[in-house]
């Protein structure tokens, strides 16, 4: 893996591909056993998730749904403070298992209002996957069940993740150079 510029900044290499396939299969492994024999709705955060929830689906046996959500609380490199919510009113998870399905946890804040959102909706059950969390800033507010890795609190790219709309293509995760 090499350096990446995008909009003019340097990101190095953090994650391979092969790391997080490896790491995927895991967590689905883990959800292939906890949902064995029950029908789960996985809820994919846009547009972020996008890889993750697709790379995840095509190692999970268990039954499943899949259904979006459009939320953003980033501009740039940082956190507005703010969640933007566009929920599709088809999506219907009123007494389903769900999983939220995210490409990153930095404060919390984008996580902690869907999950109030869907006990509004009185899902059976609702738990989080989140490819990566960091941990410094999200310090354990609520149960992420499903954790790919842990990482400094550091502004990454690449897997679905963006540097205002760029490098979300990247197979790997490059982490902004210091
Ligand atoms: P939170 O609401 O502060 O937990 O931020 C979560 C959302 O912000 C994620 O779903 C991402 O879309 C975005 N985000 C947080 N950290 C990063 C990062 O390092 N790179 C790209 N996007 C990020
Ligand atoms: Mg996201």
């Amino acid at each position: 893996m090499k350096d990446v510029s995008l909009k003019g900044k340097v990101f190095e290499p953090f994650l391979s591909s092969a790391d997080l396939q490896l790491r995927i299969s895991e967590l689905a492994d883990y959800m292939n056993e906890d949902y064995a024999g029950r029908e789960v709705i996985l809820l994919g955060v846009m547009d972020g998730a996008l890889l993750f929830l697709a790379d995840l689906m095509r190692k999970l046996s268990c039954s499943f749904h899949v259904h979006t959500v459009k939320l953003k609380s980033y501009e740039g490199q940082h956190s507005t403070g703010t969640v933007q919510k566009q929920i599709d009113s088809s999506v219907k998870v009123t007494g389903k298992h769900v999983i939220v399905v995210e490409d990153i946890v930095d404060t919390g804040l984008t996580m902690g209002f869907l999950r109030e959102w869907l006990k509004g909706q009185e899902a059976a059950s609702v738990q989080v996957a989140s490819l990566l969390v960091k941990e410094d800033v999200f310090q354990n507010k609520f149960e992420i069940k499903y954790k790919g890795f842990s990482i400094p609190n550091r502004f990454v790219v690449g897997y679905g993740m963006d540097y205002d709309g760029y490098g979300r293509g990247l197979g790997g995760v490059y982490v902004l150079k210091h």
